[in-house]
């Protein structure tokens, strides 16, 4: 069983694909870690990550073994790292590089420990329409842009950093119309995707709602 959450930044996939794994007991991967990680690697040896040279031989040096604790980076989380990581993720071959291994976690899902799961959620841009188009249930979480900052706002200054709203606004705009409008797997709806809009939802009546979705169309 494989569950496929997409959908822009600051949507809440995350905290939903977390929650549904929990409650389902599955496994579950943030592939937007995996482009995190290869734009972190990126900007540590101060080159740009648009630059294709760089953004490919990272990608590439990717193990999957070492998974876990490459994912496990606490600097991934910072914004400077997800726009990096926006800017790598444009780069047909650094996506090449990354397919097989979130396929593979898809078909024989793991937890931490090593263990394997009964199923997979994945969260990221293209789950639905590119790395898992046969997902039994796929979701496209959205909300409006301005929900979306003033939630990565107030997760920064409840984490004791100091942000500025317009900024972060701005970022996400960027952001939305870099992933929106590249040519190679464009962050957009599954036809086959239940579209939930979180804009006047919180974390916990977004699960529900996915939760309800899933009991009447799928169990
Ligand atoms: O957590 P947040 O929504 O801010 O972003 P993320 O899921 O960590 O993803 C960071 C960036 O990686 C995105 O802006 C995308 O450009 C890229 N990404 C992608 O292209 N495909 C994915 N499956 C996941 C992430």
């Amino acid at each position: 069983m494989i569950i496929a959450i997409d959908g822009p930044a600051a949507a809440g996939k995350g905290t939903l694909a977390q929650n549904l794994a929990k409650h389902f007991k599955y496994a579950f991967l943030d592939t937007g870690r995996l482009y995190r990680a290869v734009g972190f690697a990126v900007l540590e040896q101060n080159q740009d990550p648009s630059d294709p040279y760089y953004a490919i031989t990272c990608a590439k040096k990717f193990d999957p073994k070492n998974i876990n604790s490459i994912l496990k980076n606490p600097l991934l989380r910072e914004e400077a790292t997800g726009n990096a990581a926006s800017k790598v993720a444009v780069i047909p071959e650094v996506r090449a590089a990354l397919l097989d291994l979130q396929r593979d976690f898809a078909e024989h899902p793991f937890f931490e420990d090593g263990t394997s799961a009964k199923g997979a959620v994945l969260d990221g841009r293209d789950i639905g329409t590119v790395v898992c188009p046969n997902a039994e249930i796929k979701f496209f979480v959205t909300a409006s842009a301005e929900v979306r900052a003033n939630r990565r706002f107030k997760e920064l200054n409840d984490a004791g950093k100091i942000a500025s709203y317009e900024k972060i606004l701005q970022d996400i705009k960027e952001r939305d119309f870099r992933d929106s409008n590249r040519s190679s797997a464009p962050l957009k709806p599954a036809e086959d995707a239940y579209i939930l809009d979180t804009s006047n939802l919180n974390a916990t009546q977004a699960f529900q709602k996915a939760l309800d979705l899933i009991s009447q169309n799928h169990l």
